[in-house]
């Protein structure tokens, strides 16, 4: 219920004056007119799956519930308006400008499950919600106290809620707070003409430069929103992998996932072929993070899932054979390619939104198969049955077990196991 006798979302104090100006002049990101095409994307119910049990594993699929966007800048709030048409959505944000395109697009798309208002995350309290959903990306590492809006939104969390966090990651972003430093030293502030003149410097910058890298990947810099954005900013932190850990547990929240996994795991890619690779994969996983982060090096953000550390939550497994009543959904944006492939492999599985090129995934004839009769309602026990249609050995069942695990780790799916069944496994334990 929300507070009685004031209006939840009027707003003062308590939020770094310099940042709300800040996003008032340079709205984040660049305000869109036309939400159409993310609508079309998400008019999917496959997408919809695969984005509900990247949260909840363990949760029977439902499109109802609640979702909070904290900070939401000028669109953020309405596309989750239009992905969860059935969920209730509230959206807030400190600055007028991000408000009123929201308000814009909430009007043009008809949302009515939308709700948005200016206030600080660190008065979420006052709206006197709690939700089942909570994203909030590109945002904590802006407040003057990050542990404390952290603190605001585990408070409004549900018990079984799950939260989306993005930050900034350190290491990857060393040129940009470089570039900070050069600018903050030259007295150089987001202003449109400083700014333009800074892209033109930034066309110089000498091949090798930490920031080289990131202007050739991140296209958008040449964007004077999202330029001033990375390089301007009057207030703005990066965390490391044990950071993330820390800043989370402080504030009472448990890790569950990565959004994206794979470039976190050594067993993807080329970290899976590195000397070190088993020393990696001995370490309790935070360590294998870290250490992982710390090789790569060029990381720029770090995006994951935290739930209340009061709640057990239910995690996928390849212990046992409880994976047998596992249904694995196919992420979006994952294709499948047959084309000039390496040797011995049948397809290479990718996930466009990987940003490294080394986390590809090439399957061999049998694992086809397997990813063929893969169609979104068949358990892991049902896809065996059919792909070896008669009794599976236990080698293949150690097939099966070996393959869906990695597709799990190379982000090419996640898996309902809220429907798991004695069935499944005792199944195929009879044969
Ligand atoms: C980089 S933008 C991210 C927008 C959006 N979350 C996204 O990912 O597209 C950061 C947003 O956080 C908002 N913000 C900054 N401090 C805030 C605070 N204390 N409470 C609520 N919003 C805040 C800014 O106004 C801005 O719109």
């Amino acid at each position: 219920m929300m507070s009685q006798n004031k209006n939840p979302f009027a707003t003062s104090g308590s939020v770094s004056e310099e940042v709300k100006a800040f996003y008032d002049r340079y709205p984040y990101p660049r305000p869109v007119e036309s939400l159409d095409a993310y609508r079309r994307r998400w008019d999917d119910l496959q997408r919809r799956r695969a984005d509900f049990h990247l949260f909840w594993p363990g949760k029977f699929f439902q499109q109802e519930f609640s979702i909070l966007v904290a900070g939401c800048g000028t669109s953020q709030a309405a596309k989750y308006a239009l992905r969860w048409p059935e969920a209730r959505v509230t959206g807030i944000d400190v600055s007028e400008t991000s408000i009123y395109h929201t308000q814009q697009l909430k009007q043009k798309y008809n949302l009515d499950n939308l709700q948005v208002g200016q206030l600080p995350i660190e008065r979420m309290g006052e709206l006197g919600k709690a939700f089942d959903h909570i994203v909030c990306t590109g945002v904590l590492h802006h407040l003057p106290d990050p542990d404390a809006g952290l603190k605001a939104l585990r408070e409004v969390l549900k018990p079984d809620g799950a939260m989306h966090l993005m930050v900034y990651a350190r290491y990857g972003r060393t040129g940009i707070y470089m570039m900070q430093e050069f600018c903050r030293r030259l007295g150089i502030h987001a202003h449109d003409m400083e700014i333009s003149d800074l892209i033109a410097a930034l066309k110089e910058l000498p091949q090798g430069h930490p920031l080289e890298y990131l202007l050739r990947v991140a296209p958008d810099f040449q964007n004077p929103a999202e330029l001033a954005d990375a390089l301007l900013h009057p207030q703005d932190r990066a965390y490391s992998v044990p950071e993330v850990f820390e800043f989370i547990h402080k504030a009472g929240l448990e890790f569950g996932r990565w959004i994206r996994q794979a470039p976190y795991d050594p067993h993807c890619g080329t970290m899976a072929s590195i000397p070190q690779s088993p020393r990696i994969s001995g370490l309790p996983l935070p360590e294998q993070y870290a250490a992982v982060e710390l090789f790569r090096g060029t990381m720029v953000r770090h995006s994951l899932v935290v739930y209340q550390n009061s709640t057990p939550v239910q995690q996928v497994s390849f212990e046992g054979d409880a994976w047998l009543g596992y249904f694995p959904i196919r992420m979006s944006d994952t294709i499948c390619i047959e084309e000039r492939l390496p040797p011995g492999a049948a397809a290479v599985l990718i996930n466009r939104n990987h940003t490294y090129r080394d986390l590809y995934m090439p399957i061999n004839a049998t694992e086809k198969l397997l990813l063929d009769a893969m169609d979104g309602n068949r358990s892991v026990a049902d896809i065996i049955e059919k792909t070896w249609s008669s009794k599976p050995e236990t080698s293949e069942r150690n097939v099966a077990r070996v393959f869906f695990e990695r597709l799990w780790r190379y982000d090419q799916v996640v898996f309902d196991i809220s429907r798991q069944t004695e069935r499944n496994s005792a199944r195929l334990d009879s044969h």
